[in-house]
């Protein structure tokens, strides 16, 4: 039986990866991307999210900004609002002048987090009515303070989850999803926040964590290939996984939800 859609998606953004993704910035000791195959997993990505019935608006390769393909963190979406982001890292900030003009074509306002603000939209789980705000060192106290009352406004509550001490993360969301159904998939690592304890948790083991950061998109789930344990957890509460080849995005921090903008 596949579990009830809290929001449908309708439309994804994404962004073509430009032949120096190899330059962005990184943490992860797996190697350097191979371009062929970030071309081959991004258009397995773009075909896995028009299969979950999203229209897709695909922009080219911006050479300038070599995480660009990441346009998860430049904005912030809720079901009818779009706020701006102004990433933490200053090789990234020129990415949200570049995405502007896409997301007014779809949202009539578009506020924008100010400086000395700095947020992330990877650092932002959104989980119905009430958003996990993460604090990491990409985004800031005072993006989160700013995005909290741009929320409220808007109608939603929000939370802070400090994550500036896990070092395995970069954001919020490389630890944790939320897929409808009051269910969010957490790392081990995180799963006794007690900002967590109303929900059911997927815990995620430690040698599968970087699998948390997986998506509900509709009727699926996607989720990275090699986390078999999750996967089956995914399947043995009813959901749908659509499993993709994520190993070249991992090499540059980057996972499932940052390759989109979906609303
Ligand atoms: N490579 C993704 C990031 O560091 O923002």
């Amino acid at each position: 039986m596949p579990k009830e859609i809290d929001r449908v998606f309708k439309h994804a953004i994404v962004r073509i990866p430009g032949r120096n993704f190899a330059d962005g910035l990184t943490t992860a000791d797996f190697g350097v991307p191979q371009y062929e195959k970030v071309l081959q997993q991004h258009a397995r990505y773009c075909e896995s999210l028009r299969a979950c019935g999203l229209a897709l608006t695909t922009l080219p390769a911006d050479l300038k900004h070599p995480d660009s393909t990441f346009v998860e963190d430049t904005a912030v979406l809720t079901q009818n609002a779009a706020i701006l982001c102004r990433p933490g890292a200053p090789s990234r900030e020129g990415e949200v002048a570049a995405i502007r003009p896409e997301l007014k074509r779809f949202f009539a306002s578009l506020p924008a987090i100010e400086a000395p603000g700095t947020l992330d939209g990877g650092d932002i789980c959104e989980a119905e009515d009430h958003f996990f705000l993460g604090l990491s060192l990409r985004t800031n106290e005072e993006g989160v303070r700013q995005l909290a009352a741009h929320l409220a406004k808007l109608g939603y509550t929000s939370s802070v989850v400090d994550v500036r001490s896990m070092t395995s993360i970069l954001h919020l969301k490389s630890g944790i999803a939320y897929l409808g159904d009051n269910t969010l998939v957490v790392m081990e690592e995180m799963a006794d926040n007690p900002l967590f304890r109303d929900y059911k948790l997927m815990r995620v083991p430690a040698e599968e964590s970087y699998g948390a950061n997986c998506v509900r998109v509709n009727d699926r789930v996607l989720v990275a290939e090699g986390f078999p344990q999750l996967t089956a957890e995914l399947k043995g509460h009813g959901f749908d996984p659509l499993v993709l080849d994520m190993s070249e995005y991992r090499k540059m921090d980057g996972g499932l939800s940052c390759l989109s903008l979906r609303f």
